[in-house]
């Protein structure tokens, strides 16, 4: 059976690292409170030079280095981001510009926390009516030029950074090793990395892949979490509300309640529909938001902690980039053999949730 399988991945995050104690110094709050409610320690801010298009752009190419293709055979690049650069155009125009992938089409996907999720599901869709097609999919965002950073409620949460895959056909020939021509660290790591790979029953190319995924979204709670656009010029369409300078404003208790809820039960259904039990999981990689809804969400699954990537510790809420970004460093670590079952799944605004399963 066709489809898409990923063969490379890569991330990018900022040099800049936030620390609670320099939040504690800008507004009202301490290291204790944002540890014990949100498992957050660090996050990265981007600087000069480091936009939205620029993050994804690194990532892209750190995740084209491992599929051992060049920007050229790409045919199309998506990306899930909140916080493109510009309105228009798209930031997947300005990675194709950045990377010089002239024969690829490009665009954004909004579906917030979850566009990572929703990106990957349509490149499985183009890749099943083609599948020599090679596709990047990329989750990047800047979201501290979006946060308040006077409101406690939300600046302690966010981050900035990227991650990507590139995705073609499991039936292709995924040509060179992946590891070759990584670079110094990058090389040395994917060596080490062989060694402790070993491959699982059902790695056969015909098994592996994406095999779906169940995606959701609820418009009907867009108030509980939404970030406005800038005010536009068309004063019959303005909000005597409407803020000059919008920012994330998010209810919390409520979007970590859905949040639980929505993404235990995208998770039931996915495999449910694919036939997998919770025992053979080999890694899940939840969206990184908080600590305690991916607690909850291991218990509802009775999944083993060490099953479930975390890293929101390093970079709190990364929006779309939080799964790209777990997803490469788990796969530089290592953790991924071939013909292992990984479950991602997410929760963001709209809502938009969902979870797909993916058979390394
Ligand atoms: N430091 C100190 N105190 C704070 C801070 C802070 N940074 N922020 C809030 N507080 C206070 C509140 O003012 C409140 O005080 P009060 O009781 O005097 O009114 C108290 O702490 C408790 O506030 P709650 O909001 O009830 O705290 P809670 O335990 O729910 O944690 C949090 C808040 C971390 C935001 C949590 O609700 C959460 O993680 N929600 C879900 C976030 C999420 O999953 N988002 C999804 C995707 S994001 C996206 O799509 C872009």
């Amino acid at each position: 059976m066709n489809r898409a399988m990923i063969i490379g991945t890569g991330s990018a995050l900022p040099t800049r690292v936030l620390d609670n104690a320099e939040l504690e110094r800008m507004v009202e709050t301490t290291d204790e409170w944002i540890t014990s409610r949100t498992g957050i320690k660090t996050r990265r801010i981007a600087g000069a030079g480091e936009e939205t298009s620029k993050l994804a752009t690194a990532a892209a190419r750190r995740a084209l280095v491992m599929a051992g293709i060049t920007p050229i055979e790409l045919d199309l690049i998506l990306v899930g981001t909140i916080t493109p650069d510009m309105t228009m155009p798209s930031c997947a125009c300005l990675v194709q510009k950045e990377l010089k992938a002239t024969r690829a089409f490009a665009f954004d996907l909004n579906a917030a926390c979850s566009g990572f999720l929703y990106a990957l599901d349509v490149a499985d869709k183009y890749i099943r009516s083609d599948p020599k097609l090679k596709i990047m999919v990329i989750g990047a965002e800047t979201l501290s030029t979006r946060v308040d950073w006077q409101d406690r409620n939300t600046c302690v949460l966010f981050g900035d950074g990227a991650g990507a895959c590139v995705v073609t056909g499991n039936h292709q020939r995924h040509g060179s090793d992946p590891g070759e021509g990584l670079g110094d660290d990058a090389g040395k790591d994917k060596a080490e990395d062989d060694q402790k790979k070993e491959t699982r029953p059902g790695a056969d190319e015909d098994e592996r892949g994406y095999l779906g995924a169940k995606l959701y979204a609820d418009g009907n709670l867009w108030e509980l979490l939404h970030l406005e656009g800038a005010p536009g010029r068309n004063p019959d369409l303005s909000r005597a509300d409407h803020n000059s300078e919008p920012s994330i404003k998010m209810y919390g208790p409520e979007v970590f309640r859905h949040a639980v809820r929505a993404m235990a039960d995208a998770v039931d259904k996915v495999l449910i529909e694919q036939g997998v039990s919770v025992k053979q999981l080999c890694l899940i990689i939840p969206h990184q938001a908080n600590i305690r809804i991916i607690h909850s969400l291991g218990e509802h699954l009775a999944l083993p902690l060490e099953k479930v990537y975390v890293n929101v510790d390093k970079y709190g809420n990364t929006s779309a980039a939080t799964i790209p970004i777990a997803l490469d460093e788990a796969n530089r670590q290592g953790r991924l053999a071939a013909g292992d079952l990984l479950l991602l799944c997410s929760f963001g605004g709209g809502f938009t949730w969902g979870a797909s399963l993916i058979r390394w």
